[in-house]
């Protein structure tokens, strides 16, 4: 049975969603499923954009061929090779050897890896090119690692879609509705949407601000991404997450606490530092048992908040292993630009503390340690209630200098944003265009 959605005039979602994978790339929990994306347009050419996972392929290509009725599949274009989204690519070229494969070279190097014949069928672009199929004629922008090497994203010129491939993507099954204003997406989708962005592109921040700068440079009207929601009505809120996030800035002032407790001591230590800072003032508090909650959640999590405190048992003289995976996430995915605290505890040779600060140290970028760790010998006594409201103090004062900070360093890039655009602007401008403007500046 079809099920697809018509997206604007002449395209429709011929995806598919999935509720059954448990695992995202075999490693992401995604209890609320995932939907991948593809796009049929019907001009005087048909054009595929993007395929489907293969646990999915089924749905899709009845999608496909309801919406094709009995004409020719003339192209397939394909912005990106990962599997989720390319596995069905030798299906469709099976069923329609009709089809032309448009995509970039490094692409057509991946199909050939994985093992699509191609051959005798590719129609190679380059960044700017361009391709009419019809009324619509579309260019293509490389985005380079967002999310593999070979990705690019595909404007629209005639109608302002942008086909952003993984880029503004999300977690989460679809179940009909299609549009961000069908869904309640700061309520319902933000968390899956920052656990797809960080824990799949995290680390590639720099790549995203690129072509951030390069998608402001076109007029779009709307995001076709590979999963979840298309956007039409409220980009201006996705892009501003996906700046803060690529930038590594903390969405929100507040702290999170994640502990490694076995016997619950160091768990007893976590609970007491939140409700010390609750009662301070400080209630944007968030508490994560590090063996109960999987890492890609606390990945997530370290990126919206400002704040992390690592509070861990010694184990073999070492961190806690979860909690040190936990770590490795951060640094693997570029984590940066936080500040943390350390909770410490041990029964005979103490070493957690000082082992969390050096990996913080050696592998975290721009992060702060503040000077005030707890240090638990078994479990909590009195110097440790004078250590905690240390502690506590410390954070709470550092909570509300990095608010300023965070502030100040916002209208700073805000001020630096609007300088580049009003030279751009110039640029553009005739000299005698130029000249008014500056008449008009003096007069002001
Ligand atoms: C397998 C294992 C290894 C441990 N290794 C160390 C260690 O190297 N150094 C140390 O001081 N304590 C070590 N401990 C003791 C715990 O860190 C200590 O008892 C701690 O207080 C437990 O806190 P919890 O109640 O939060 O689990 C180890 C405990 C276990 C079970
Ligand atoms: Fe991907
Ligand atoms: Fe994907």
């Amino acid at each position: 049975m079809h099920c697809v959605r018509k997206v604007t005039e002449d395209l429709y979602w011929v995806g598919a969603n999935d509720y059954r994978t448990e695992l995202f790339e075999n490693i992401h929990p995604i209890p609320e499923g995932v939907s991948y994306n593809s796009y049929l347009l019907l001009d005087e050419k048909t054009v595929l954009f993007d395929c489907v996972d293969w646990g999915v392929c089924r749905t899709f290509l009845e999608n496909l061929e309801y919406v094709l009725k009995d004409r020719p599949l003339d192209y397939l274009l394909i912005n990106h090779m990962e599997p989720d989204h390319a596995a069905s690519i030798a299906e469709v070229l099976l069923r329609h050897p009709e089809t032309t494969v448009i995509s970039n070279e490094k692409a057509f190097l991946f199909m050939r890896q994985f093992g699509f014949d191609v051959e005798g069928r590719m129609d190679t672009v380059k960044e700017g090119d361009t391709r009419c199929f019809g009324k619509h004629t579309v260019t293509f922008l490389l985005a380079e690692m967002v999310h593999w090497p070979e990705a690019m994203v595909t404007f629209d010129t005639t109608n302002g879609v942008l086909f952003s491939a993984d880029a503004f993507g999300s977690f989460g099954n679809l179940g009909g509705r299609l549009f961000d204003d069908e869904v309640d997406f700061d309520r319902d989708w933000i968390d899956n949407a920052r656990r797809y962005f960080t824990n799949i592109v995290g680390k590639y921040g720099p790549f995203v601000q690129k072509l951030l700068a390069k998608a402001k440079t076109a007029p779009i009207k709307m995001f076709c991404p590979l999963h979840g929601p298309v956007w039409r009505t409220n980009l201006g809120y996705y892009i501003d997450k996906h700046d803060k996030w690529s930038r590594y800035i903390p969405e929100e002032n507040g702290v999170m606490i994640v502990y490694a407790s076995m016997y619950g001591n160091t768990e007893s230590a976590a609970q007491a530092l939140a409700s010390r800072l609750c009662d301070k003032g400080i209630t944007n508090v968030r508490v994560y048992d590090v063996s109960k909650t999987h890492a890609s959640y606390l990945v997530a999590e370290a990126f919206k908040y400002s704040h992390i405190i690592l509070a861990s048992v010694t184990y073999n003289l070492n961190i806690y292993p979860v909690m040190e995976d936990f770590l490795h996430h951060l640094k693997v995915l570029n984590l940066s630009k936080r500040v943390f605290g350390i909770i410490e505890n041990g029964s005979w040779a103490i070493k957690s503390g000082t082992l969390m600060e050096k990996y913080i140290d050696e592998n975290l970028k721009d992060c702060r340690i503040i000077n005030s760790r707890v240090t638990i010998n078994s479990s909590g006594n009195r110097s440790n209630e004078i250590e905690m409201d240390e502690l506590a103090d410390a954070i709470v004062k550092s909570v509300e200098e990095e608010a300023k900070l965070l502030e100040a360093g916002e209208k700073a890039v805000a001020e630096a944003q609007a300088a580049a655009e009003q030279k751009a602007a110039l640029k553009k401008m005739s000299a005698k265009e130029r000249m008014a403007l500056r008449m008009k500046q003096r007069q002001k």
